[in-house]
């Protein structure tokens, strides 16, 4: 990409879009296109067609999605298929019409079978069994990265894919009925240590090992691979670290020095048992993550809870 390259990013006011944006921004890049879903439906073929013959992008970040937790995957399992396949046909069609140069499809490690080897190499794709509860989710986002490489093969184009795992960080959702683990526990032991509350529950076991990464070096990551990776396989972007939900709420109860008793909602869902990625083909590509977990979770902690509620 050249600093003035016509780069669109599709979903820049989420938690993936918003940290390219960011850091496509500080790295100096002066053309940089983005529309909220008010103003561009990507559902809606006819305006997305009408959106890239009017601007012509270069580039492509394709991070709109409609995403969620458990929950809200389990229970709008047709919104979570149909918004997803519609979004992503949309973009990738039409960015091989109107000739985009180079595009760059943000799938999700939980599209992986749910009992994948772990950790989980790229070929484990389309190896096994879904995790039942987000199938719809990952059935769409499977398609994505199966139009990429078909829009490859078939036509030329130069379309990749990659596969995050479990992200967090500035703009994440803290809606409990809808939101991720570590943002979930981050906003329900905040508003137990404000409260004085004397103990919190949490859903499932705490046996499942998850990785988390900050979403600044998945961004940093894009755009590294947006510049050097060409090819059909959907890279892999994580830390190869992993900790079970049980140490997670340890540690988010320490660095918050809350004082109260965790309860285990035993009869929720877990998910998958264990959700780490062989991260080997992004290191022999030249990129690691930088932010470590503790790091991550304080600066995050400070930046949405501490400066608006202390
Ligand atoms: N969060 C994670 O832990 C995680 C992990 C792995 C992969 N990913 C992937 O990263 C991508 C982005 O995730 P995120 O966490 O950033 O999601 P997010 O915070 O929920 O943001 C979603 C973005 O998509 C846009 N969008 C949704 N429906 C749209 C529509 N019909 N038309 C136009 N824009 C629409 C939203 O725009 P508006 O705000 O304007 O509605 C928003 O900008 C997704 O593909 C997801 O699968 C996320």
């Amino acid at each position: 990409m050249k600093k003035n390259s016509k780069i669109y990013i599709a979903g820049h006011s989420g938690m993936v879009g918003s940290a390219l944006l960011r850091h496509l921004m500080e790295k100096g890049f002066t053309s940089l296109i983005f529309r909220t879903s008010r103003e561009l439906d990507l559902t809606n073929q006819a305006a997305v067609a009408k959106f890239f013959k009017e601007e012509s992008p270069e580039y492509v970040f394709l991070a709109a999605a409609k995403v969620g937790g458990i929950e809200a995957n389990n229970t709008q399992r047709a919104q979570f298929l149909y918004q997803n396949l519609m979004i992503e046909s949309n973009v990738i069609h039409q960015s091989y019409l109107n000739n985009v140069l180079k595009l760059l499809f943000l799938a999700s490690s939980c599209i992986y079978p749910k009992y994948a080897d772990q950790p989980i190499k790229e070929e484990a794709l389309l190896s096994g069994k879904l995790e039942p509860t987000n199938e719809p989710y990952a059935i769409a986002k499977i398609a994505g990265v199966k139009l990429c490489e078909n829009y490859n093969k078939e036509y030329g184009c130069d379309f990749i894919s990659v596969m995050p795992t479990n992200l967090y960080g500035p703009n994440d959702n803290y809606d409990l009925k809808n939101s991720h683990v570590l943002p979930a526990l981050l906003r329900k032991f905040h508003e137990a240590k404000i409260q004085n509350l004397k103990s919190v529950e949490i859903w499932g076991t705490g046996t499942p090992m998850r990785e988390f990464l900050h979403v600044d070096d998945l961004a940093e990551a894009c755009i590294y691979l947006m510049d050097i990776y060409k090819g059909n396989i959907s890279v892999n972007i994580g830390t190869g670290k992993d900790i079970s939900i049980h140490d997670l709420a340890l540690l988010i109860k320490e660095i918050l020095g809350y004082q109260g008793k965790l309860v285990w909602k035993k009869e929720k869902p877990d998910g998958t048992p264990r959700k780490l990625l062989d991260v080997s083909l992004i290191h022999s590509l030249g990129w690691e993550h930088k932010i470590q977990l503790r790091q991550g979770i304080e600066q995050v902690y400070h930046e949405k809870f501490t400066s608006a509620h202390e």
